[in-house]
């Protein structure tokens, strides 16, 4: 074990939740400024499982911006965008984010924008990014944020499904050694999608500006420079804040909905509990606003906690180089930066001793924490031997918004067991259960559940999908929401989490679906039938590779009918997916009734022991097969 160890007031907080929790929560709420006091801490009759602090109501703008300027830290720096990709270094104060956000939102509700209008926005990671978002939040408007890693395809249907009033975006993104333009996928996916927007708001960047489509597009700079401030409009607690979309076991995404109470409450207390740092503090999640994590902590957490947020537009290695996350630490004095384990593994491999981060001075660096997937031991105590710092790994969902499992500064470290997500944050009560639902005995595997309620920010539904929701989350275990991740509690308390019980693999920290991918392969006109798995990769964790069966008579050669498939996801998926490899096999490993064995491919492509299902049909088709998956491995 390493870390801080002792003095941690964990246990003692976490029993004071259990013993109370609508008390530590109504505690907690004291945080945030209520333009009415929440009647109700918890009312388990209201929504499907019940909804935290109704009555209530609040702007989480408000929370997030204004208050820090009433208070006297407008010149305080909120936002640093630090774009390795343009060469440019801008801060943005408190003052100045609320100057722009007002008038954004005013553009906005000009263009007929208002409280519970859907705004889809589509961006890379500049300051206009978290300025739409707070410029929605303002309006009481519910933003919905779409990884510019996608293609058209699924922006498309993101825009189907959410009815977005306005789009705001970029006319491109930078990806290093191209630039990658946005305006023709927007163009694209608006066709595609039979929903339209009555408004269009574009932010020219001189990398590659773009054509405006008249009477639809309009440039956002112009709009916000010419719109008049609009004030924060007060919500109640338990109206949506945003919807973010993510991978199902189907093609089809979940719109997971944030509320605006709940999901204040909850990011304001873990950036002190979790986190341990407030008020004038630098923090910094080196991810994309298109992800939960970007969300939660390179836009509201910070902000509601009155730190400076960083917002990166770079990549661990190659912009330059991988003395890059150390750089913008030791340039910004970042108290806690929060990576992807991939991001710490590919810095690790381009600089194993540490030379390119012995540049930078890190004294204000107090710690790493480290989610999106699970960080295995080496990369913990690699990181942790060079920083000299606590590195911890937390295990959290796009479903909670934050941490279901970590270590907490706020509360003093406890020691780190490198492998293991931590112990449950209070609000949390996480159990293995067997396919039954019993609890199995500690240090044993079993599906990780979370006892009801989820604490605050925790999902309430999918939008308007709460038979779906029911269905995906709530019916497997009574009592529980199923967080489909594997793994064990062990006789510490700490929680293992190991793999995922469906058919979503994490790919260099990006949730993608192998349903999805399936989908897309399956209408290649020579492929019967396929099956995709994640195997395991040593930098991007996972790395999807596709196997496919052949229709008879499909003339092409392999190789052109994999490059076609790796070309066809990328087209309707996204280069985010990172499909790049395919096997043709002769069979798929099916039970006696037909149905593919994912879940034993899965266990073997992520070199886990599997047992032989007894209801297989020819098992020399999974020896066959493994062995494939076996030789793709990295
Ligand atoms: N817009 C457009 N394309 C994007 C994109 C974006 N926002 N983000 C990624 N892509 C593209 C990349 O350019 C790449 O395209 P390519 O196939 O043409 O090279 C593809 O998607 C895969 O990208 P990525 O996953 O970033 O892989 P990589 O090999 O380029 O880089 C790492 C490897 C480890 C450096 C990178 O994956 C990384 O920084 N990971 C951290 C991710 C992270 O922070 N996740 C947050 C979750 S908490
Ligand atoms: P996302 O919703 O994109 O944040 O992905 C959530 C999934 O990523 C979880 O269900 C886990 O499978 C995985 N995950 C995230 N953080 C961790 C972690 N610290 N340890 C293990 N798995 C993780």
């Amino acid at each position: 074990m390493a870390g801080d160890g002792g003095g941690s007031r964990y246990d003692e907080v976490y029993a004071a939740w259990k013993r109370d929790p609508q008390g530590y929560w109504a505690e907690a709420a004291r945080g945030i400024a209520w333009d009415r006091p929440p009647e109700r801490v918890f009312d388990p009759a209201l929504g499907v499982y019940g909804r935290w602090f109704p009555g209530g109501r609040l702007n989480t703008c408000h929370n997030a911006v204004d208050r820090h300027v009433a208070a006297g830290r407008g010149g305080q720096a909120a936002i640093v965008w630090d774009s390795p990709m343009t060469g440019r270094c801008e801060t943005l104060t408190y003052a100045g984010l609320q100057s722009r956000v007002a008038k954004l939102a005013g553009a906005l509700a000009a263009r007929g924008v208002g409280k519970g209008d859907r705004v889809v926005i589509y961006m890379p990671m500049v300051p206009e990014a978290p300025i739409a978002m707070l410029a929605c939040a303002r309006l009481g408007a519910i933003h919905s944020v779409v990884f510019g890693g996608f293609a058209a395809a699924e922006l498309a249907a993101r825009i189907a499904d959410a009815r977005p009033k306005a789009i705001v975006s970029a006319s491109c993104g930078l990806e290093p050694g191209r630039v990658v333009a946005y305006k023709p996928l927007l163009d694209a996916a608006i066709d595609l999608s039979p929903h339209k927007p009555e408004a269009v708001l574009i932010l020219q960047r001189e990398q590659a500006p773009c054509a405006l489509r008249p009477g639809r597009d309009e440039d956002l700079l112009l709009a916000e420079a010419a719109a008049a401030p609009h004030p924060c409009v007060p919500v109640e607690s338990t109206d949506p804040l945003y919807i973010l979309y993510t991978s199902g076991t189907t093609g089809a995404p979940k719109g997971i909905v944030r509320d605006n109470g709940g999901h204040a409450v909850a990011l304001h207390h873990s950036m002190g509990l979790v986190y341990g740092v407030g008020a004038g503090d630098v923090y910094w999640a080196a991810s994309d606003v298109g992800w939960v994590v970007g969300h939660s902590y390179i836009v509201y957490g910070p902000l509601l906690a009155g730190c400076t947020t960083i917002l990166y537009e770079g990549k661990p290695v190659g912009t330059p180089d991988a003395g890059a996350f150390w750089r913008v630490c030791a340039q910004h004095g970042v108290k806690v930066l929060f990576a992807a384990p991939t991001a710490i593994r590919a810095i690790k491999k381009e600089d194993p001793r540490g030379e390119l981060m012995a540049r930078h001075d890190l004294w204000r660096l107090e710690a790493l924490y480290v989610a999106g997937e699970r960080c295995d031991p080496d990369t913990v105590t690699w990181a942790q031997a060079l920083l000299r710092k606590p590195v911890v790994d937390h295990w959290w969902q796009t479903e909670t918004g934050w941490a279901i499992t970590g270590d907490f500064r706020g509360l003093g470290l406890f020691p780190v067991k490198p492998g293991s997500g931590g112990k449950p944050a209070p609000g949390y009560e996480v159990v293995a259960l067997d396919d039954a639902g019993r609890e199995v005995p500690r240090g044993q595997i079993g599906s990780l559940a979370v006892k009801l309620p989820l604490p605050p920010s925790g999902l309430p539904t999918l939008w308007n999908a709460d038979e779906r929701f029911r269905e995906a989350y709530l019916s497997a275990f009574p009592g529980h929401y199923s967080t489909a991740d594997a793994g064990m509690v062990d006789e510490d308390g700490y929680v293992w989490v190991m793999s995922r019980t469906d058919d979503i693999i994490n790919v260099a920290g990006h949730r993608l679906s192998t349903g999805a991918m399936e989908e897309v392969l399956a209408s290649h006109p020579d492929v019967a039938e396929c099956a995709v798995v994640g195997v395991k990769d040593s930098l991007k964790g996972q790395v999807p590779l596709g196997l496919v069966v052949l229709k008879a008579g499909a003339a092409k050669e392999e190789a052109e009918i994999v490059a076609e498939l790796a070309a066809m996801v990328r087209e309707r998926i996204g280069p985010v997916a990172a499909f790049k490899e395919a096997r043709v096999v002769q069979r798929l490993p099916k039970t006696r009734s037909g149905k593919i064995l994912r879940a034993t491919l899965r266990r073997i492509a992520d070199g886990e022991s599997y047992t032989v299902p007894p209801t297989i049909d020819d098992p020399a088709i999974l020896d066959e097969v493994g062995a494939v998956l076996r030789a793709a491995m990295r």
